[in-house]
């Protein structure tokens, strides 16, 4: 099987599907800390399955609000915008991570699996530490492995050659850099830049494997790593990508994370899992 060209790639990425109008047009707000509920309302009123999704997703008990929400409105002034635009963003962005990923071994439903469980581990992590200002958290650990979507057809037409590589001895990404000249997370931080996602999560996504490499680190991308690795310890979502993976010690100690934090965290992770994927409205497609 012929090996694909980086423009083939970069083509892939390039064909990749838009995020609904409805989420871009929330980006292009984000900034504003004065959004109003009548312009978000206003972005939502045409897709009313979005607004179904938003609210429900606002009510899991995941996040364990005090009332019910029944409008915009009050979601708005109960979680304030910044949340509330991460929620909007997520909830726009299930159907693509439900996705079946061809290449990584990853059930159908799997990929989406690891995604609410990253997310909620690295929301989990914030409050242990007491890490502060990463409102983009969530988003961030939910998109982390977009870039498999695309990566996973090539991986597929070319499992003879991963079968040789020595997987024992290194971690996946680097047998993606080796086959394909870039890896998922590259391939992701391109698809968010592609949709106009902002720096910071696009950061996260690009070094979620290698935090060291950012320059300079921050703290989003090392608990989103730390929380992609605590998931794959526990078992969610392995796949192809096998069990070498390691935290980065200087991630850990510029976190000042210590042990029994992730064990805390380890410990309810399942149930953080259970309490929100139930809230999201997803149809897994059995096809590869
Ligand atoms: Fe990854
Ligand atoms: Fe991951």
């Amino acid at each position: 099987m012929k090996r694909p060209s980086e423009e083939d790639i970069i083509s892939r990425i390039d064909a990749f599907p838009n995020i609904p109008s409805a989420a871009a047009k929330i980006l292009s707000l984000l900034d504003d800390p004065d959004t109003s509920a009548e312009q978000i309302g206003e972005i939502l009123r045409y897709d009313p399955g979005l607004t179904a999704n938003l609210l429900k997703l606002t009510n899991s008990s995941y996040f364990g609000l005090p009332s019910k929400v029944g409008s915009v409105n009050q979601a708005l002034v109960l979680l304030g915008w910044k949340k509330l635009a991460q929620l909007i963003l997520s909830a726009c962005t299930t159907a693509v991570m439900a996705k079946p990923v061809p290449g990584y071994d990853l059930q159908p439903g799997e990929l989406w699996r690891h995604s609410i469980a990253v997310s909620v581990v690295a929301e989990g992590l914030s409050r242990e530490l007491g890490v502060t200002g990463v409102d983009e958290i969530f988003t961030a650990a939910l998109l982390h492995d977009v870039g498999k979507l695309v990566l996973g057809d090539f991986i597929r037409d070319n499992t003879s050659s991963i079968d040789d590589e020595s997987l024992r001895e290194v971690s996946f990404e680097k047998v993606e850099q080796r086959l394909f000249g870039i890896d998922h997370a590259e391939i992701g931080a391109r698809i968010l830049s592609n949709w106009s996602f902002p720096e910071t999560i696009i950061t996260a996504v690009r070094w979620h494997h290698d935090p060291d490499a950012a320059d300079p680190p921050n703290n989003l991308i090392d608990v989103v790593h730390i929380a992609n690795v605590l998931c794959l310890m526990i078992g969610i979502g392995i796949g192809r990508e096998g069990l070498q993976y390691t935290p980065s010690e200087a991630a850990t100690r510029r976190l000042g994370l210590k042990g029994e934090q992730l064990e805390i965290v380890a410990a309810q992770a399942m149930g953080w899992v259970e309490e929100l994927s139930e809230s999201f409205s997803v149809h897994f497609e059995e096809e590869f």
